[in-house]
């Protein structure tokens, strides 16, 4: 089983949860930074999965770019689909669904949100500003769900048998 994890950061925190869920993943995992790296040919992995992380309400512009020129290809694979972002709840599953295509939504063997952090130190001065300002929180944090990345694992790991339907 050979998996491709490709995903978006933008201060590190969807790269430390794609590594975090890559130890749970059986098989070859390869990650693949989309901003910094090629994506290899799709046709030589079994399962894709797909991560970024939200601002503004917005998932980064190159996974929404990679999902729509690959969607056919998306379709035929076992599909995960993630996020890491603060808000939680209803909140998060919003900015989940807006973030992928409805049809790679509905095809995925897992989606979820996997939490976020706040990091003081790698944000620029209008990002601290905005921050501090709507939600309210002036020093770094980290809110990453390990528990989420172990579920999201676990289904991704999930063996369909159609022989136990004949039982
Ligand atoms: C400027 C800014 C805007 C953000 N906007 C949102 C948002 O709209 N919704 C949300 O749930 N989280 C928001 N977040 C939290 C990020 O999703 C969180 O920091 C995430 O862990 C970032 O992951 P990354 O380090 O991989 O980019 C925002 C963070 C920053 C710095």
């Amino acid at each position: 089983m050979k998996t491709l994890i490709t995903y978006c950061t933008t201060h590190g925190c969807t790269e430390k949860t794609a590594n975090e869920l890559k130890q749970f993943l059986g098989g070859e995992v390869v990650l693949v930074n989309l901003k910094k790296e090629a994506v290899p040919e799709l046709e030589s992995f079994d399962r894709i999965i797909i991560g970024g992380s939200i601002h503004a309400g917005q998932i980064q512009k190159k996974v929404k770019d990679f999902c729509n020129q690959n969607l056919k290809k998306l379709q035929d694979k076992e599909l995960g689909l993630f996020i890491c972002c603060m808000e939680e709840g209803e909140k998060a599953e919003i900015q989940l669904q807006d973030a992928f295509p409805e049809i790679l939504l509905r095809n995925a063997k897992a989606t979820a949100y996997l939490g976020g952090e706040f990091n003081f130190n790698k944000m620029n001065f209008f990002q601290k500003l905005i921050v501090k300002k709507v939600a309210k929180v002036d020093n770094s944090v980290s809110k990453i769900d390990y528990d989420a990345i172990r579920h999201f694992s676990n289904q991704m790991n999930k063996i369909f048998n159609p022989f136990l339907f004949l039982v």
